[in-house]
């Protein structure tokens, strides 16, 4: 099958590269012509485990191409993707449809033969309507059938999710076009993923309402922690015990600074600015929305408190700076509020990120980049985990007390354990548990350095 992915972006590659691997003809296409040149060289535009050589390996296979010629990619294709992005719009929380409006603008003239356009960028219910009017009123004469089909891959497992995923999603009650999709997917209907036929419509509420329900389940745990934390007790094991129950399941439970990145929080918004629309207001969801984004700064305050309530002319140290691990990328990130949050409290903040330096650099300003965890730490009075990379899982608290001006942890996403962190005379805050002080010495907040 031959097929044209519109917009080379974190879903457009690694939907694109994927689709190759399974023996289909793929040309990815991007207006940013910088980044088809980089592709053509084989080299990535984004971090993303495992895609180098995915893309390497089908480029020389000769099954996939890059090109920002949207014209041979289209007349040539039996299925053309729209992979494009969907960011907030500026000023009211919609999601921003221009990009994926211009795109099917664009295919329209090229079209040639029976052609499947599929929606793969998250948009609105109604959005593939508003694809099929644009088409038909610039080439009425046009053989094409409309489908949803919502990616769910996650970025920094993006390959694993597209390859292994837990059901597809089809919108389309079209059975030319159903037939396209089938064997499109058919390698993946072969390991037994469920293809899920619904309406075009109700499959572009299901991306919504699945995205929404898992930035539900994270602020639910966090409000969860903050009640922990004055209770004394620990999220962890709460967590725990809740998970366990399959009704409720374990993921997503996980307390921390809040949720970023480049999907919950334009989603969740975007969702409630359509159900506003159609006066259905979704209150739960605009709670989340609304306790996620107080949280980011709230992460400050924690900080600050475990520093006597007060960083200014403090130094703070975050190791982590992109939304989770294993990406490069900065969008919505907890990072920018904390930074922004420990800025205006008058503290100095260094950081340190395995991939994202580049990323960050770009929209964080007056930050101290370093080049590793310890150099991050110098001079810091507290040391923060902002991003869980697996290299800080393993910290060396020795060395980390030498170059530090007070040994001083916190851990926004709890991948220590309290009397572990303790025992090596660290004070130690994380996320719904009680802060640990040091075992063996007087408290760190003294202003010495405790250990010595
Ligand atoms: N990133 C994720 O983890 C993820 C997961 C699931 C769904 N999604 C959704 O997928 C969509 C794409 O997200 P992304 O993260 O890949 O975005 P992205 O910004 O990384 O990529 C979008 C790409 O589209 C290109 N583009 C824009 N207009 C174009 C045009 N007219 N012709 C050709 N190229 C064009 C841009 O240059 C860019 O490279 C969004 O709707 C997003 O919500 C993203």
């Amino acid at each position: 099958m031959r097929v044209a992915m519109i917009g080379a972006g974190y879903v457009g590659l690694v939907s694109g590269a994927c689709f190759a691997d399974f023996g289909h003809h793929v040309t990815c296409v991007d207006n940013n012509e910088s980044k088809i040149e980089l592709l053509n060289r084989g080299q990535m535009p984004i971090f993303e485990p495992g895609l180098a050589e995915l893309v390497q390996s089908n480029l020389r296979g000769g099954r996939l191409s890059f090109s920002p010629d949207i014209g041979r990619a289209v007349r040539d294709a039996d299925a053309v993707f729209i992979a494009v992005g969907t960011p907030s719009r500026r000023g009211d929380g919609h999601a921003d449809l221009s990009y994926v409006f211009a795109a099917a603008r664009e295919i329209a003239p090229e079209l040639d033969g029976f052609t499947v356009i599929i929606t793969k960028s998250t948009v609105p219910v109604g959005t593939g309507d508003e694809v099929e009017r644009i088409i038909r009123e610039v080439r009425p004469d046009a053989d094409v059938s409309i489908v949803s089909n919502p990616e769910f891959l996650r970025e920094g497992a993006a390959i694993r999710d597209f390859k292994h995923p837990d059901r597809i999603v089809v919108g389309t009650t079209d059975p030319r076009a159903k037939e396209v999709m089938a064997e499109l997917y058919r390698p993946l209907y072969l390991n037994a993923a469920p293809i899920l036929y619904t309406g075009r419509r109700t499959a572009e509420l299901i991306k919504y309402a699945a995205n929404a329900f898992l930035a539900t389940k994270i602020t639910f745990i966090n409000e969860i922690a903050d009640l922990c934390e004055k209770a004394g007790a620990d999220v962890q094991e709460v967590a725990r015990g809740i998970g366990l129950d399959n009704r409720i399941g374990a993921k997503f439970l996980h307390a921390g600074p809040g949720f970023g990145g480049s999907c919950f929080p334009k989603d969740a918004q975007a969702l409630i600015k359509t159900a506003q629309d159609f006066a259905v207001p979704l209150r739960i969801v605009e709670a989340v929305v609304a306790v996620n984004d107080a949280r980011k700064r709230a992460m400050a305050r924690k900080v600050a408190a475990a520093l006597d309530g007060n960083v200014r002319q403090k130094t703070v140290a975050l190791l982590g700076l992109t939304f989770k691990p294993n990406t490069d990328d900065m969008r919505d990130a907890p990072s920018l509020a904390l930074v922004a949050a420990l800025r205006d409290m008058g503290a100095t903040v260094r950081a340190y990120d395995p991939v994202g330096m580049e990323q960050a650099k770009s929209v964080l300003n007056g930050v101290v980049y370093c080049d590793g965890p310890y150099t991050c730490a110098e001079g810091a009075d507290a040391l923060v985990i902002v991003t869980e990379w697996e290299q800080f899982r393993a910290l060396d608290f020795e060395r980390l007390k030498e170059v530090m001006a007070r040994p001083i942890l916190i851990d926004l996403r709890n991948i220590y354990l309290p009397d572990e962190v303790a025992r090596h005379d660290f004070l130690y805050d994380s996320v719904g548990r009680s802060p640990s002080v040091p075992q063996r010495r007087h408290d760190p907040r003294s202003g010495s350095k405790g250990g010595r």
